[in-house]
């Protein structure tokens, strides 16, 4: 709706066009008045082109936000990040008056970068409603419009139809499994990947496959792991994993309430599943009766399709699904199958009235800009991630010694991922050194994070929306600089 002419618009058209929005938003001195801050908005933004050291005259005043920051949270925070609430795309200015390249977006939030005008318009027409947050009992339109999105989306490749929402994906997992945990009356245990990833509950913490995060926990959670998909191994891996399935099965008849699976694995590595994988283990699921769940709260949006079981052509497998962050608000999409009985799910609220505006104008954008597709925008951002850091890989060979995964074997290739999730292994994936270098190039002016369990790896979820391939540049030359000082 950016640049309407509201002189333009008879009031039946109107009312038609924006029937999400609240009366307020399509009051024309309103529209007047957005339309002036957008201004002033795009107006600052052109100030902002490409990262920037801090200003030394605000070192101390930042200086004294980074303490307040570690003291409130009882440790220092991985980067002393606290931003100015401006940006201009991927780029993000500091408290400091530093500017920075977001290639983290938030850990995957961010779709549209910072200060989007697109984006802020729709928070104010959130803000603009009557209440800032939304409820399950008592909801206005802008929910219903958020989860039809999801589900029409979801049900183009699937039997999906129904959908929850919920204020984080944590939450989206929690009613996923409770969800499966109905339909096959109270089994008790789960299956899942090894290396795994589901938010940070008690019982999401026992799923995820990393040791320092159920670290002191109570471990009353049943997991049988099972292996990812080894590209290296292909059918072989299939075979394996496959056997342990049925093992499992065996082992435990009627016991499992669902196999969960992040089929694109975000904080393991960035490693992609190949449909023949997946659909020997959703079949043999299937003819066990054991549900299958996928966990798209990463990779949601950023393969070539907005859903990745659609990209894997898993679609017509999955009973639940969850999907999350770049949504801004998170969901439980379900089967009419897997519909639960009154009273499971619920919650006060499930987000904000803004989130749910921001959530969707930018699903609307992505369904129907030039996004998907093996020549949409983010297989071109892929395709220029890639050559700039094959370039950067054979011209600096010596930042990238060969890199041995936990099976002994070498890499074979530096640079990963799958659409906008984008990896890049330099210094052998050695945890503390990608550690080291995450530092050094957040101070040079890019923000990154590490995937991975070993090899580590460099985790880039830069923002789809808005990313020009070309600012690839201005970043990896970032990146060799921190490099260069790192290793
Ligand atoms: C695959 C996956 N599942 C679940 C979650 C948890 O989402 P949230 O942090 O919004 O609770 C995450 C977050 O990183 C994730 O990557």
């Amino acid at each position: 709706m950016t640049s309407m002419n509201t002189a333009t618009h008879n009031a039946v058209e109107t009312a038609e066009a924006f029937s999400h929005l609240p009366p307020l938003a399509i009051n024309p001195a309103v529209r007047a008045a957005i339309d002036q801050i957008l201004g002033e908005l795009r107006r600052a933004q052109v100030a902002l082109t490409g990262a920037r050291p801090a200003d030394a005259h605000k070192a101390e005043s930042y200086a004294a936000w980074m303490r307040r920051n570690n003291e409130l949270r009882g440790r220092p925070t991985m980067y002393p990040y606290v931003g100015a609430g401006f940006g201009h795309g991927p780029l993000v200015q500091l408290a400091d008056g530093s500017v920075k390249w977001d290639m983290l977006s938030g850990i995957g939030v961010h779709m549209f970068g910072h200060s989007d005008a697109r984006m802020v318009e729709a928070a104010i027409e959130g803000a603009l409603s009557d209440t800032c947050m939304q409820g399950h009992l008592q909801h206005n339109t802008d929910v219903l419009a958020v989860a039809e999105i999801l589900a029409q989306e979801a049900a183009r490749a699937s039997r999906l139809r129904h959908c929850f929402v919920t204020n984080s994906g944590c939450m989206a997992n929690e009613n996923a499994l409770k969800i499966c945990q109905q339909k096959t009356q109270s089994a008790a245990r789960i299956l899942a990947f090894a290396d795994c990833f589901m938010g940070r509950s008690t019982t999401m913490s026992q799923i995820g496959d990393t040791a320092a995060y159920r670290q002191g926990l109570v471990l009353n959670t049943l997991v049988d792991y099972m292996p990812f998909y080894d590209p290296a191994l292909g059918e072989e891996s299939t075979q394996k994993t496959l056997s342990l399935l049925k093992q499992a099965i065996a082992r435990y008849p009627k016991q499992h309430s669902c196999f969960v699976m992040e089929v694109i694995q975000g904080e393991g590595g960035f490693n992609v599943a190949s449909r023949e994988f997946l659909v020997a283990l959703m079949q043999t699921c299937r003819d066990a009766s054991i549900p299958v769940w996928i966990d798209e709260i990463q990779s949601f949006g950023r393969t070539e399709n907005m859903f990745a079981f659609e990209t894997l052509g898993v679609g017509e497998y999955v009973d639940v699904v969850t999907v999350g962050k770049l949504s801004q608000v998170c969901a439980c999409l379900f089967t009419p199958e897997f519909n639960p009985g009154p009273g499971l799910l619920a919650g006060t609220f499930s987000s904000s009235t803004s989130a749910y505006h921001v959530g969707r104008r930018a699903l609307e954008l992505l369904r129907t800009g030039d996004y998907y597709g093996p020549t949409g925008r983010i297989a071109k951002l892929h395709e220029a991630f890639r050559r700039n850091a094959q370039e950067l890989v054979q011209r600096r060979p010596e930042f990238f010694p060969p890199v041995i995964d936990g099976a002994g074997r070498t890499l074979p290739s530096f640079i990963g991922g799958i659409g906008a999730m984008l990896r890049l292994t330099p210094l052998g994936g050695d945890k503390d050194k990608l550690g080291a270098l995450l530092k050094v190039l957040f101070e040079e002016g890019v923000i990154a994070l590490t995937c991975g369990h070993g090899p580590y790896h460099l985790r880039f979820l830069p923002p789809l929306g808005v990313m020009d391939p070309a600012q690839f540049k201005p970043v990896f030359a970032i990146l060799e600089k921190a490099l260069e000082r790192a290793r």
